[in-house]
Order: structure tokens, then C-alpha cells, then sequence
């Protein structure tokens, strides 16, 4: 029997090529939870209905799930009758402008919707490795009081303990985050809370801009 993967956010970016990839390579069974808020959130041109199409179409093993993250109930529901044997977690409110705009959807989304995924995951399935999509914008804009120095096509820092980028011990206290950084902040701290306070399996990947 194929092993089973659920993926929050699947019809967006990162969510739907992680649903191929999963898929194509490594023959999982995939269940995609998306509810198109996108479309809510950006608007007609933010609508996401063509790749979930695309992906029940293109997939064997694919399921979709209409449902929305801050569902609470629904969140644990889809997860009992999942049971999935891994999860990645991508479905979010991605913009640091339209937080500003909409602060009580961005929060409920990316730290509740989080927190709702997490504690289903615990009481259904707490051997089950949660992968968040976390951001880099965890770190706010304390990156930004990092020495640079100037090299002839770019710039560069200047310490060489940055070699090969920010490591995840950066402090990202006393930083302005945007409110989009802060609800993903919250986040990715209750992702790390669930694994060091309960033991289970996650993760917070802190990728930047990724296409
Ligand atoms: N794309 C990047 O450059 C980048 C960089 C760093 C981190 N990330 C993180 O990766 C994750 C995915 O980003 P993306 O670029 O794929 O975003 P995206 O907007 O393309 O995809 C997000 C998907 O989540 C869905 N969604 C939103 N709210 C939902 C809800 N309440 N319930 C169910 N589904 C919901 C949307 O409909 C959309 O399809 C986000 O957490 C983002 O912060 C992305």
C-alpha cells in the first residue's frame, strides 16, 4: 500500500509542486487541502483552481480536499480519516501587504491555521513528520544591520561566518517583521513548541523567494 501524504496549500506554488514531486517520484498517495483562499485574499488573478485541475488531472494517486485551515474541527476530521504518514504544511496568507490590510485573516490563517494542524496531527497521528513552510521573514529586518562589503558585481557580507547564509540561531527578536512576518513567526515558533514539548516529528523550512 502507498504511503500517504498530506498537503496543506496544494494548489499554490510550493504546495502543488510538492504534491507532484511526492507523486511522480516517490509514488505517495496525496491528499491536497485547499480551499482557493487565494482568490479571496489577491482577488480573480490570485485564483488557484487552475493547478488543483492541473493536478487531478495529472496525478493518479491525487484527492482534494476543499477546506479551509481555520476549520478547526474539519482540520481534525480530514486528518482522522487521513491518517497521513507525512505532512507538509504550505497553505498560508503569503503577502506582507495584504496582512496589513487584513490582519485578523492573515493571523487566523498562518499561526491559528498552523496551531489547528498541529494539534490534530498530535491527537491523531503524533509519529507523523509535520513539515512547515516557515519564511525567512522570521528574522523581521535584522539581516539588514549585517555588514556588507562590495564586491564588483555584487554585494556580499563582509563576515565569512555568513558564507553560507543566516543560520537558524539568528536572533529574530527586536526586529520589525511586517505583520505577515510576525503570524509566520508565531507559527514557526508553536511548529518547534509541538516538537521539543511533545517530541513529535517537525520541521521549519526558512525559505526566501522561491520559484
Ligand atoms: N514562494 C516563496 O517565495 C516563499 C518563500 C518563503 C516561504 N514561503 C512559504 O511557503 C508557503 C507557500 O507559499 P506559496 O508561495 O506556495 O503561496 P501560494 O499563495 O502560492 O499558496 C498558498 C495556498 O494556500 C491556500 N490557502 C490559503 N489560505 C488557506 C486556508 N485558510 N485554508 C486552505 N488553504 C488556504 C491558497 O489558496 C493557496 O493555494 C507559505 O507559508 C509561504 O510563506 C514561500
Amino acid at each position: 500500500m502507498s504511503q500517504k501524504l498530506l498537503v496543506t496549500g496544494s494548489s499554490g506554488l510550493i504546495g502543488s509542486e510538492v504534491c507532484r514531486y511526492f507523486s511522480r517520484e516517490l509514488g505517495y498517495e496525496i491528499h491536497g487541502v485547499d480551499n482557493n483562499q487565494r482568490a479571496v485574499f489577491f482577488g480573480p488573478q490570485g485564483d488557484t483552481r487552475w493547478n488543483q485541475q492541473q493536478l487531478s488531472s495529472e496525478l493518479s494517486d491525487f484527492v482534494h480536499h476543499e477546506l479551509d485551515i481555520r476549520d478547526r474541527q474539519g482540520v481534525l476530521t480530514l486528518i482522522d480519516l487521513v491518517r497521513p504518514d507525512a505532512i507538509v504544511h504550505a497553505a498560508a496568507q503569503p503577502s506582507h501587504d495584504r496582512a496589513a490590510a487584513i490582519p485578523f485573516d492573515d493571523f487566523d490563517t498562518n499561526a491559528v491555521g498552523t496551531l489547528n494542524l498541529l494539534e490534530a496531527a498530535r491527537r491523531v497521528c503524533p509519529e507523523t513528520p509535520f513539515l512547515h513552510m516557515s519564511t525567512n521573514k522570521v528574522y523581521g529586518d535584522r539581516p539588514n544591520t549585517i555588514t556588507l562589503r562590495e564586491l564588483e558585481t555584487r554585494w556580499d557580507y563582509a563576515d565569512p561566518i555568513y558564507e553560507n547564509g543566516i543560520t537558524e540561531d539568528f536572533p529574530i527578536d527586536q526586529s520589525k517583521h511586517s505583520l505577515f512576518g510576525a503570524s509566520k513567526v508565531a507559527a514557526d515558533v508553536m511548529v518547534q513548541e509541538y516538537g521539543r514539548y511533545f517530541g513529535m516529528p517537525t520541521c521549519c523550512l526558512r525559505g526566501g523567494c522561491l520559484t
